[in-house]
């Protein structure tokens, strides 16, 4: 039986009726669903709609379609349901017959599929957050490891500075410290409850809020019924929090690669995470890499369909908005899918410290430290820079670094030049001389190293909390 059937005289064409379903999609949504009906159920019991005895019933039909639904795939695999509200209720009714039509008294589907998917976002906020916490944490390993080894860092592509191999990865981890942020800023502002909202203008039954709230562990209740009924901006802001996590993947997945490729050397790729080529035998290709790269382009495709799925549409309920679900199931799977492997590539790659330690003290990156040395000297910087730039002329002409240039040499540019110079721009100095906070001297990055692995921690302990 439909839950809408009275007023209609005819039956619906099969292919629009196949058509217009959700439920082999919103099968997702059933333990949310179970979890927002026994709330409901018991604000019905305090309204007097339900007896004791209907409301155990309830509660008892809604535990026993979670258990057939965990023992059997088969149980879901329901080709009547319109959707998994409608497949909850027949199923309530066949377990404990007519009082399961009472448990939609004084709602709609309009705020049940409201309360489904914050609660889903909910979940995905703390599931996604933690696999970014493991993920964090073996780049915390892997910096610690790292040592004080250095690599060049690339400005435009081209060999900018020697860096801190730590202080490389310590990057990627401000990103994802950010993308945990933006999550639970979205869980935020998101937890509230919308149940007692019904269709548009609120329950018909004096349903307790708090109660129903507090039960599904709510922060609040949402304060108006038809935003609550047509409200998606949580999906929105949750899949947008998740393309930027992808893009901050993405970015990385192309840097490894670039990395791994033998015109750099500076990674190993780990076999376990990299196919070989059917025709050439001596390949082996970074497709965890490559795919993750892609994926950040769904992703964001699924950020975008939310957002023109959803513009411009009137208030309250449409069913345009049942649209707005795969893209969210989407997005939200292919960030718990993909972390737990960016974090085994991670633990797995081998880098390769002596390729980078010989690009880091090559290609001139000394310069900018050298004229720091004059400018110390007391030159004006922008005379340094010019003085030095005819130095790194000179160099190039010979084809050696700054650091081989004679001293006359260097002297017949600028007289400000001493023997404590060779001493200056050599790498181990380079790297100390970037000593403010923030920056790559090895001081710093240690004390960077030990604030994120305190962040970590704190993070981490805040979510234990939610769960
Ligand atoms: N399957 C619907 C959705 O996902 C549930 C709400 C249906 N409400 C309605 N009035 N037809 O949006």
């Amino acid at each position: 039986m439909k839950m809408w059937s009275g007023r209609f005289r005819r039956p619906l064409d099969p292919a629009f009726e196949k058509w217009q379903r959700s439920f082999d999609f919103d099968c997702r949504l059933l333990e949310c669903e179970l979890e927002a009906s026994a709330a409901h159920a018991r604000a019905l019991r305090q309204a007097g709609v339900l007896s004791a005895e209907e409301l155990e019933s309830v509660l008892h039909g809604l535990e026993q379609i979670g258990e057939h639904a965990a023992d059997s795939a088969e149980f879901i695999d329901d080709s009547e349901a319109e959707d998994v509200h409608h497949f909850v209720e027949k199923q309530l009714v066949a377990l404990i017959g007519d009082a399961g039509f009472k448990l939609h008294s004084g709602r709609s589907r309009n705020e049940q599929i409201a309360a489904d998917l914050r609660l889903y976002v909910r979940a995905g906020c703390d599931e996604i957050s933690e696999a970014i916490s493991n993920c964090i944490s073996v780049f915390l390993d892997r910096a610690e490891q790292a040592g004080q080894a250095p690599m060049p860092a690339y400005t435009h592509m081209q060999r900018a500075e020697p860096v801190l191999v730590a202080h490389w990865l310590l990057a990627y981890i401000e990103m994802f410290f950010r993308d945990r942020d933006r999550l639970a800023d979205c869980r935020r502002r998101g937890n509230l409850c919308p149940l007692g909202s019904a269709a548009v203008a609120g329950s018909t039954l004096p349903l307790n809020r708090e109660l129903m709230a507090g039960e599904l562990g709510f922060d609040s209740q949402t304060a108006n019924s038809i935003d609550a009924t047509s409200d998606r901006d949580f999906v929105l802001e949750f899949v947008n929090a998740l393309s930027l996590l992808a893009l901050h993947l993405s970015r990385w997945a192309e840097e490894m690669l670039l990395f791994s490729s033998q015109e750099y050397s500076f990674l190993q790729l780990p076999e376990a995470y990299s196919t070989g080529s059917s025709a050439m035998p001596q390949k082996m290709n970074g497709d965890l890499l490559e795919l993750t790269r892609a994926k950040a382009g769904r992703v964001i495709g699924d950020a975008t369909a939310l957002m023109i799925t959803t513009k411009g549409l009137p208030l309250a309920y449409n069913k345009d908005l049942q649209e707005t679900q795969e893209p969210l199931f989407h997005a939200t799977e292919t960030a718990v899918l993909l972390l737990p492997l960016v974090t085994g590539w991670m633990s797995a790659v081998e880098f390769n410290f002596e390729r980078m330690q010989k690009a880091a003290a090559t290609g001139h990156m000394n310069a900018f430290a050298a004229a720091t040395y004059l400018t110390r000297k007391g030159v004006p910087f922008r005379i340094a820079h010019e003085q030095v730039g005819k130095a790194v002329r000179l160099a190039f002409d010979n084809q050696c670094e700054l650091q081989d240039l004679a001293l006359e040499q260097l002297r017949d540019i600028d007289n400000h030049f001493n023997q404590d110079f060779y001493d200056f721009v050599k790498l181990e100095n380079v790297l100390a001389i970037h000593d403010v906070s923030g920056g790559t001297a090895p001081v710093q990055v240690r004390e960077a190293l030990s604030t994120a692995r305190k962040k970590l921690g704190s993070v981490q302990e805040e979510s234990h909390a939610h769960a």
